[in-house]
């Protein structure tokens, strides 16, 4: 089964009021919150097959339609289970340890109060342990497959290196486009087990290349050190179930695979909206 196709110009101008704007709830879509993600999983914006030969539409259904389907209903559970509603999922990911629970009244305060005709008080508390560790796992996993699906493009669509102020940005920090390709397939590779490779734009208007572990992301500023911490501007999932069925385990065919279809047009494009985003001129 493959997804409607979205012409390029309309995916990129449909995306990027998601990337700029809260989208929980369609009263709630033109509310700034950059980076949005919502309760949903966006539609892809090119064929199951688009991405042939590069990465195959088997791996990308199960991928799309099964692994990220169920860990998007898993977060979803574990939201309804502590009633927590979240406008941004994206706002969520820096504070998954601090965040309070909303105010609710217990019932054994309620009756207590009721007894003794005083009101009755709000409880607020941390999210408990294996929420919090859910929401790492299940919201990470959500949030990191949102942003992977924006920056891949079939290959014919896409050029070959970003432009503009991003082109700039990746030169000054890396040399050349080349070299950042090497030194983000050396981190990659590097990486050991399960995992994420990212291209950073952090707070202090530097780019880096880190990796994190399981469902972690760079947004998630309790887990991952400052060093790592900021705005994706692009995404290479290194999980095995991303490649194992086409690469087995040659996970350098597979990223070298990847190149050919990053959406260098998107880079560009959340590397400007990241730059709104921190007031960087
Ligand atoms: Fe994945």
């Amino acid at each position: 089964m493959s997804v409607p196709l979205m012409p390029r110009r309309a995916f990129l101008a449909s995306a990027l009021p998601a990337l700029a704007g809260t989208v929980l709830g369609a009263e709630q879509e033109t509310r700034p919150a950059p980076l949005g993600i919502s309760l949903q999983q966006e539609p892809l914006r090119y064929e199951l097959d688009a991405l042939e030969p590069y990465l195959d539409a088997v791996t990308l259904k199960l991928h799309y339609h099964e692994y990220h389907a169920k860990h998007l209903a898993e977060f979803r559970r574990t939201l309804d289970d502590v009633e927590l509603s979240v406008g941004s999922v994206t706002s969520l990911m820096p504070c998954i340890k601090s965040i309070k629970r909303p105010p609710q009244v217990r019932q054994s305060i309620l009756q207590l109060s009721l007894a003794n005709s005083r009101p009755a008080t709000g409880v607020q508390s941390e999210l408990p342990e294996d929420v919090q560790k859910s929401i790492r796992q299940h919201g990470g996993a959500h949030v990191n497959h949102t942003i992977f699906w924006r920056f891949l493009a079939p290959s014919e669509d896409t050029p070959l290196g970003p432009s503009g102020r991003a082109s700039q940005a990746i030169d000054d920090e890396f040399g050349t486009l080349q070299e950042f390709k090497k030194a983000f397939t050396a981190a990659a590779m590097k990486h050991s087990g399960s995992g994420w490779a990212w291209l950073v734009y952090r707070p202090d208007k530097k780019l880096v290349i880190t990796t994190t572990p399981n469902e972690d992301n760079p947004l998630m500023k309790e887990f991952v050190d400052w060093r790592e911490h900021g705005r994706v501007i692009l995404a290479l999932d290194l999980w095995e179930h991303s490649y194992y069925a086409k690469y087995k385990n040659n996970r350098r065919a597979y990223i070298d695979a990847w190149w050919k279809v990053v959406n260098w047009e998107f880079v560009d494009k959340a590397h400007a909206i990241v730059r709104g985003i921190y007031n960087h001129s």
